[in-house]
């Protein structure tokens, strides 16, 4: 097999500069995958072994990687960036196969199938390099590709003359070569005269005037696209989103104004689900067949079961939620909740690291935190779940059939036993045991009301004082009149 006989290369060790952030521009993320892992992955999905080359914040794209490990890559330091073409002067070492396939860390459209058939026509036709190319209608910031005679010369964006700025045919950055023309000729590349980098690309014009095979295959600019600037990361990030939304869309899924939607790489979707304006969808979010996500939701590292809905203007992070639950809106769900079948979690819930089970429901204006709720509960408005006691949290266990009534506190640890009753009002610090009824609001006494004037109808001295002192103020007296003045008035 093709890939059995090559080795990758990743050049990543360059320092951003045209991204102008701290951070290096193979740390950001694309559809919730960091941009460096885009050609990993591709490479370990086709059995190569890689070396990355890394430099600017090295320790940094490592700890990243270490987070999950992808098969077979090692790492070469390039410590100072002086040009691709250096890059991969630093990897000789590790040139074990007898071709090598190149490519820039700064791809993420490019495909599996793009590189495999790259690999096989370098192989068919026994080629010292192939060399992805793409017709494009701007090509700024590409190095350009110019041929005569089936020869070719690539010159970089800022080497170029006045004429050749306007070629459209560019260089994609990806290229085979043998690891006998490596050996010979990677020491021979010179400094260019007008930047003093080493340039790659450098290698296709001496392999030509070798007279070796070149070989330049012509590919969609849309998979092989850069990322020097964020503009650029802008442009890639929304093709990969719509790939996936494509691909959703082919599956059964209805989104509402796609192009306002943002969806993640490992996202799933049910058919005959529903994904409204401005949603989010993200990380490892697993959504069941015929859910509704309502506008602007955020869903991350979630599961939905079927028929659930999570209604506009909530957010709902690393939870699990079954089936014909409905959400919000403007729910907050967080930190390992788990909302069974049929719960009802209304509008300005917050609820974090609880359990709520079958046909339970909190509908209104509540925080419900380390809480195990049983099934068919009933919380009403204003339910406060005290769980913090400034130095630790405490669980509170709601069982089954409770039904706390409205504007609640219930002091954690405490367990409201089945079928219990809370009354409203109250603030609950003891245990309540199965079908009893607690109560622990103030009781309430009736008495005369003395009446008091209000504060607009009064002309005491001092209210005249502050009358005179803000018309000095704002030179308008109509601001500040009482309703006296205006009676007096009329
Ligand atoms: C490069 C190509 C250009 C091509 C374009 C395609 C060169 C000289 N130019 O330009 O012909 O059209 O890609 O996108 O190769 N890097 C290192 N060490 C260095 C310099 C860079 O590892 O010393 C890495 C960078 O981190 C980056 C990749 O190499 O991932 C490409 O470098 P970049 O500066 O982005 O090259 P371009 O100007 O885009
Ligand atoms: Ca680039």
């Amino acid at each position: 097999m093709n890939n059995l006989n090559t080795r990758a290369i990743i050049l990543a060790a360059g320092k951003s500069t045209r991204f102008k952030t701290k951070k290096t521009k193979l740390l950001f993320s694309i559809c919730g995958q960091t941009m460096i892992l885009y050609p990993l992955k591709i490479l370990e999905s086709l059995d190569i072994p890689i070396t990355l080359v890394l430099g600017h914040q090295a320790d940094d794209v490592i700890h990243e990687l270490n987070k999950k490990p992808i098969n077979n890559l090692s790492y070469i330091l390039q410590r100072e960036q002086l040009g691709t073409g250096h890059a991969v002067a630093c990897t000789q070492h590790t040139w074990d196969r007898d071709h090598v396939l190149i490519l820039y860390g700064d791809m993420p459209l490019l495909t599996k199938e793009l590189v495999q058939n790259l690999i096989n026509e370098h192989i068919k036709h026994d080629n010292t390099i192939s060399f992805f190319t793409s017709y494009v209608i701007d090509p700024i910031g590409y190095g350009r590709v110019l041929e005569k005679d089936g020869k070719f010369l690539i010159v970089e964006e800022k080497d170029c003359n006045d004429e050749q700025r306007y070629i459209n045919r560019i260089n994609a950055g990806i290229y085979v070569m043998k690891r006998a023309f490596l050996h010979d000729y990677i020491s021979k590349l010179d400094k260019s005269s007008i930047t003093g980098e080493i340039y790659l690309p450098e290698l296709i014009r001496m392999a030509c005037e070798a007279g070796l095979p070149v070989q330049a295959i012509s590919v969609p600019f849309d998979n092989i696209r850069g990322v020097n600037t964020l503009q650029e990361l802008w442009g890639v990030e929304q093709i990969k989103r719509s790939e996936f939304i494509k691909r959703w869309m082919a599956r059964g899924v209805r989104f509402e104004l796609a192009q306002s939607i943002h969806i993640d790489i490992n996202v799933e979707i049910g058919p005959g689900s529903f994904i409204g304006t401005g949603a989010h969808l993200l990380g490892s979010t697993k959504i069941g067949e015929e859910c509704f996500i309502g506008a602007f939701s955020i869903v991350e590292d979630t599961t939905l079961g079927d028929s659930s809905v999570i209604h506009s203007h909530s957010v709902v992070q690393r939870c699990s939620i079954g089936n014909n639950a409905h959400i919000g809106p403007f729910a907050r769900l967080r930190d390992n909740s788990r909302i069974e079948d049929h719960v009802e979690i209304g509008n300005f819930v917050e609820m974090k690291n609880s359990t709520i089970g079958a046909y339970s429901k909190t509908r209104h204006l509540s925080y419900v935190s380390d809480a195990t709720i049983g099934s068919q509960v009933k919380t009403g408005p204003g339910l406060i779940i005290s769980n913090f006691n400034g130095s630790q949290n405490s669980k509170t266990v709601i069982e089954d059939r409770a039904f706390v009534e409205g504007n609640n506190t219930l002091i954690a640890p405490i367990t409201i036993g089945k079928d219990a009753l809370v009354t409203a009002g109250s603030t609950i610090s003891n245990n309540v045991p199965a079908a009893t009824s607690a109560s622990a609001c103030i009781p309430q006494t009736n008495s005369p009301r003395s009446i008091t004037p209000l504060a607009e109808d009064d002309d005491s001295e001092e209210s005249q004082k502050n009358r005179e002192h803000y018309d000095k103020t704002f030179q308008f007296t109509g601001a500040i009149k009482s309703k006296k003045d205006q009676r007096a008035e009329f």
